[in-house]
């Protein structure tokens, strides 16, 4: 299955991007926990090369606590600093401000050499769509956030939201795209639903997805859908009709019949995949560090 998916903005934005980050210290990435290789575009690390990085794990709640633990350890292996949210319940947002200080510390040191006190640390989000940018800057911000909403008079461009005396956020995230070129990526992302499902063969999905848990995950699948996992064959080129297999017996399972009493494995394939976005699969991630 090769996904490619390219919005004709990506240019643009990518140039908006490259401008805005002239006007700050550090960037805050946001990538999804579940696979967060797939979420990321490396075109950061290039743009962003002498600014101050911190890396957020989000949706933290929906990925293996184990695998978030040593996705925090890969990336600050890498050097970045690293904290794990939870955007929506505001979970991790303690832990971000103390983490800032310690990622600007060389620019609050320089600014003091210069005998410049207290000017404010500018940061941006950053991330592909769908991460949960907006999500982040509404609960990190708060009621900040509400502050700069189109007022009359106010000249439009950027804006600064100010946290506190020691923060200011950009108001406008920078939006970067995928990276398409390994068919792996355009995969996740599709697991995940960031990619629009509607351009998608929803059954292929479905079976590639119980292809990627059935190692690692199959119990999950064993136990939600009472289907049996015949042992993980992934690579004898048996696994994908293995993984067709597996998807009728959710069908069945589910009873997801058709006229004619025939298996309707496009809708098991929503089942599936509706279950794994919103977590009844239990917290999966998808993708492992190489150490
Ligand atoms: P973006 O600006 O980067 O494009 O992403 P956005 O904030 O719009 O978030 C995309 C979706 O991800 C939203 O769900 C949002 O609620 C969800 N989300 C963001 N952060 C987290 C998180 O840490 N954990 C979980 N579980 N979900 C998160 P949605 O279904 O599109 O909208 P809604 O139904 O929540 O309104």
């Amino acid at each position: 299955m090769n996904i490619q998916w390219y919005p004709g903005h990506m240019t643009k934005a990518k140039r908006a991007m490259k401008e805005d980050i002239k006007l700050i210290d550090l960037i805050i990435e946001l990538v999804d926990s579940r696979v967060p290789l797939a979420s990321r575009n490396p075109d950061i690390d290039e743009l962003g090369k002498n600014k101050a990085r911190l890396i957020l794990l989000n949706k933290s709640d929906l990925g293996d606590e184990r695998q978030n633990e040593a996705w925090k350890a890969y990336f600050q292996g890498k050097g970045f600093y690293v904290v794990k949210v939870d955007s929506r319940s505001g979970s991790g947002m303690k832990a971000i401000q103390a983490a800032i200080q310690e990622a600007c510390k060389e620019k609050t040191e320089r600014d003091r050499r210069r005998g410049i006190k207290n000017r404010p640390v500018r940061a941006m989000v950053a991330g592909i769509p769908n991460v949960g940018k907006s999500t982040f800057i509404n609960t990190f911000a708060g009621k900040a956030c509400a502050k700069t909403g189109n007022k009359p008079g106010v000249t439009k461009g950027n804006q600064w939201i100010r946290l506190n005396k020691t923060l200011e956020l950009l108001d406008t995230p920078g939006i970067l795209w995928p990276k398409f070129e390994d068919p792996n990526v355009g995969l996740c992302l599709a697991f995940i639903g960031s990619i629009n499902d509607e351009i998608l063969d929803k059954e292929e999905l479905a079976a590639e997805l119980i292809k990627n848990m059935s190692g690692r995950y199959g119990k999950r699948l064993e136990e939600r859908y009472g289907v049996t996992l015949v042992e993980n064959t992934a690579g004898d080129g048996e696994d994908t009709k293995k993984a067709w297999e597996i998807l009728r017996e959710i069908a069945r399972a589910r009873s997801c019949l058709l006229k004619g009493s025939e298996l309707d494995t496009k809708k098991a394939a929503g089942f599936l995949l509706d279950d794994f976005r919103s977590g009844k699969l239990g917290r999966v991630t998808l993708e492992v560090p190489e150490v």
